[in-house]
């Protein structure tokens, strides 16, 4: 008996470090964020109950990433326990009211918001700094990213000398939706989900990039307050809604196990109207003093629970699987689903990922599948009802399908897409109308049904084809009469003198965004120099001590997997031609903005904080390099301006320590105007 326990939480502590790695790592997740919950949760019931098999801990669900400060919590963040079911639920209840001696509970139910926890830190009323949850313990400093978001009051009247806040920072489902449709666009892989780009985006150091994506934020929590200001969760929530910030402010308090049990209910059928996504409902004490008396454990709460949501499932069938080719010749596997209603929509696809995924789920044509959403927007497939399998499915064959469609794929080394060995038309299609796109060269008069043409009378392969192209080809195209080939050959012509950032955004480098190539473009300065680069010139690397290396960006926000991108694109000799043909056309090539350094202002770095009254930052940011200075997104010792504007937070606050002058708009323009 003790043997088999002793294996079991061995083999439970192996299951949980496989899935934390394939989904920390990897970013292939093999199962759901709820079942890995229930994993978790059940290891450490074991773990709890036999503690002479437990391990060491596992450090499940640490934030920590390289590149960030780390910070200690004054008190500490802690987790919740999960609850499954009503009789979970009631358990809890049965052990508060023990703690609380049979008094009657005053509960708060609260949406258990699908996000990053966050602490923020007020001293003397002033905003100082945002913190991950971390291990609980410490966490990174995330104040840079988390300062973009608006509703976070950066001064606050009457407040106690210290006071931490707890919320949770989350991602709207339409600015997710939003996001995602600007990455199909653009041809790159979309987001997961809604609480993965939460997540990621609190952790960019890429701060142009996180400005891109809106993040929001709701407040439920109190950590340290000094002096004691509150008796009660509600009475601090209503302190909170006076100061502004966003919180749950209607929600009334629940007397009693059976009125929060109720109240859960209610949640779970609201939830799908709200506007972010949910995962189930936290359960609290609301007056202070009995959560003292209830007490901790060193992970969680006795005065608090959660009650996971099962995700919303449905069974249907697959009735064939296609293949989505993506501009960059990428094949991604699509289940093509009879239509069936799930969490309020009807769905009639799912993702498949790749051709493991299909084979490790053993996923075959005509099989009747589970369907699964979760945080996730996209169905995915969990698994196969073997039981109504028909008898005649046959395995999926992953590389007969390619050929049986026609499409010439490899595998890549070391990756699980497979990706079209030469272009196909959709694709040299896709690629034009990108190449001729307004985020790129704005070629007005050449879309979509153009492209087609172009594609299909055999006028264009490579993007650039289009741009030497003689009326008389034009004039091919239906509908094509001397008007609409003279406007052509304009906008052709207007095409050549665009922005450097323009060319380099055009030639569709996989991982290269419209911020990217503006970044590339501003470092670089040309497209030959940018065609030269190695990863060296794109990445620092060091080797520490014990031999561990590590990686520095040299572009903000060029990492790894864009500059290995980058150096890749150019590595093939097809794209140099395409350089080629491009500077044959008379396309601008050089970054031709023009710089008309001024005094005082060139070489000098520039630091922006808060709203300033009429210019937007990156106007602001735009005159300044112009100017030939150069804006930085954190205060140091280096900086030699800081320009702040209205609710500037702690970049005022560190630069005042560190004695750089601050100006403010009008100051800004004064030294611009020398
Ligand atoms: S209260 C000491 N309330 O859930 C407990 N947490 O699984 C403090 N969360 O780390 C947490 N919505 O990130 C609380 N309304 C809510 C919440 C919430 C989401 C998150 C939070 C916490 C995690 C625990």
């Amino acid at each position: 008996m003790s043997e088999d326990l002793r294996k079991e939480i061995q083999r439970l502590r192996q299951e949980v470090m496989r899935h934390e790695e394939l989904y920390r790592k990897k970013h292939d997740p093999e199962i759901s964020d709820y079942e890995f919950d229930k994993l978790v949760d059940r290891l450490h019931d074991l773990e709890r109950r036999y503690p002479q098999y437990a391990g060491p801990d596992l450090g499940i669900g640490d934030d920590k990433a390289e590149g960030f400060q780390q910070q200690d919590h004054r008190e500490p963040m802690l987790s919740l326990d999960n609850t499954y079911d009503e009789a979970d639920f009631r358990a809890f209840g049965d052990r508060l009211k023990k703690a609380l001696g049979g008094k009657n509970l005053e509960l708060i139910v609260e949406p258990k918001v699908d996000g990053v926890a966050v602490s923020l830190t007020y001293e003397k009323g002033r905003f100082i700094r945002a913190v991950t949850r971390g291990n609980g313990v410490r966490g990174d400093d995330v104040t840079h990213n988390v300062s973009l978001i608006k509703t976070i009051p950066r001064n606050i009247k009457n407040a106690p000398d210290f006071l931490e806040i707890r919320g949770e920072i989350y991602m709207e489902l339409s600015e997710f939706e939003r996001l995602n449709r600007e990455r199909e666009a653009e041809g790159e892989a979309l987001y997961a989900n809604p609480r993965n780009l939460a997540a990621g985006t609190v952790k960019l150091l890429d701060l142009e990039e996180a400005k891109r994506r809106n993040l929001s934020i709701i407040c439920y929590g109190l950590g340290t307050c000094e002096p004691p200001a509150f008796k009660s969760l509600r009475e601090f929530k209503d302190q909170l809604k006076t100061w502004k910030f966003p919180v749950w402010d209607d929600l009334p308090l629940q007397e009693g196990i059976d009125n929060a049990w109720l109240a859960i209910g209610q949640l779970d059928n609201l939830r799908r109207k709200l506007p972010y996504p949910t995962d189930g409902a936290v359960v609290k004490v609301n007056r202070l003093a009995e959560q003292e008396r209830a007490g901790y454990t060193s992970k969680f709460p006795h005065w608090a629970v959660a009650f996971k949501f099962p995700p919303d499932q449905a069974e249907t069938v697959l009735k064939a699987i296609s293949m989505q080719v993506g501009r960059t010749g990428v094949v991604t596997p699509v289940a093509e689903l009879e239509p069936v209603l799930l969490a309020g929509s009807t769905v009639a696809r799912a993702t498949l990922h790749n051709a493991d995924e299909i084979k490790r789920k053993d996923i075959r044509e005509g099989d009747t599948v589970r369907i699964q959403k979760a945080g996730e927007i996209i169905p995915q497939i969990l698994q196969v009802v073997l039981e109504k399998r028909p008898r005649e499915a046959k395995p999926f064959n992953f590389e007969k399908r390619l050929e049986e469609l026609g499409l010439d794929a490899i595998r890549l080394e070391d990756e699980a897409a497979y990706k079209l060995r030469a272009p196909s038309r959709e694709m040299k299609i896709r690629r034009l109308v990108h190449f001729a796109s307004k985020q790129c060269l704005d070629i007005d008069g050449l879309g979509d049904a153009v492209a087609e043409q172009l594609v299909s009378l055999g006028l264009v392969d490579a993007p650039v084809d289009a741009l030497q192209l003689k009326e008389s080809e034009w004039r091919m195209l239906e509908g094509f009469k001397e008007k609409s080939v003279d406007n052509m050959m304009t906008s052709l012509a207007s095409a050549k003198n665009r922005e450097l950032w323009r060319a380099i955004h055009a030639l569709g480098i996989p991982n290269v965004g419209m911020q990217t190539a503006k970044d590339l473009a501003r470092h670089f300065k040309s497209i030959d120099a940018l065609e030269e680069a190695k990863l060296d010139d794109l990445l620092i690397t060091h080797v520490g001590k014990k031999g561990g290396i590590t990686t520095e960006s040299v572009i903000s926000g060029v990492g790894i997997e864009v500059s290995k991108s980058i150096t890749s694109f150019f590595s093939d000799p097809n794209h140099r031609d395409w350089v080629k043909a491009m500077r044959k056309a008379g396309l601008n090539l050089i970054d031709n903005t023009p710089t008309t350094t001024v005094a005082g202002v060139a070489g000098k770095t520039f630091v922006l904080t808060g709203t300033l009254p009429t210019m937007g930052r990156d106007e602001a940011r735009d005159l300044i390099e112009k100017a030939g200075g150069k804006v930085s997104g954190s205060v140091s010792k280096n900086t030699d301006y800081v320009v702040a504007g209205e609710e500037a937070g702690s970049k005022l606050t560190k630069a005042q320590e560190l004695g750089i002058t601050i100006l403010d708009e009008t100051g800004l323009m004064k030294l611009l105007e020398k």
